[in-house]
């Protein structure tokens, strides 16, 4: 049983998780339609798994009897200085999608509510690896500099991320996520 205040926070999240998911189909979009396929390619990655940040806490407040309750998102940028930007820009969300799984962990030790607890656990580690991801690729970029070779090369190395989450969740995340390393 989750307190209002916590579904409330929940849904919030849910929310935060569904703009990031829309951030990266933008970033996706520009990314591909100035020709860099590679960086589209990590993008949509990206956007699958935000999807799953999303539908996780939706089934989870389902499983604990409350209702998911979905507002609207915001319009994301649409256009970037450079790679360099979009990805000090996707850094910056996520420490900002970090500060906010810390506050809801706040809220549930507060309210002492254990099972949010170790639910969000899940989260925490997962910021750690994205905002690690963002950083790497940072240092690349800032190497890379102008230099058109270095960034054509980069491209190419970002078209082989796959997406390894699910994506169908018609049967919910914990049917989908059976099999797959998520
Ligand atoms: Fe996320
Ligand atoms: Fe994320």
């Amino acid at each position: 049983m989750l307190s209002e205040k916590m579904v409330q926070s929940l849904n919030e999240q849910i929310n935060r998780e569904m703009y990031s998911a829309y951030l990266y189909m933008s970033m996706s979009s520009y990314s591909s339609f100035i020709g860099l396929k590679g960086f589209a390619n990590w993008f949509m990655v990206q956007y699958h798994e935000e999807m799953l940040h999303a539908m996780k806490i939706y089934e989870y407040i389902q499983r604990q009897g409350g209702q998911p309750i979905l507002k609207a998102l915001s319009a994301p940028p649409e256009a970037f200085k450079s790679m360099l930007d979009m990805f000090e820009q996707t850094l910056t969300h996520e420490q900002f999608i970090t500060r906010s799984i810390n506050d809801l962990t706040e809220l549930a030790i507060a309210e002492k509510d254990h099972a949010t607890q170790i639910f969000l656990q899940w989260y925490i580690t997962e910021q750690i690896e994205e905002e690690n991801n963002d950083n790497d690729i940072i240092a690349q970029l800032k190497l890379i500099k102008n230099n058109t070779q270095g960034l054509m090369m980069l491209d190419r190395e970002l078209s082989a991320r796959m997406t390894t989450v699910p994506t169908d969740f018609s049967k919910g995340v914990e049917a989908a996520m059976k099999g797959t390393g998520a």
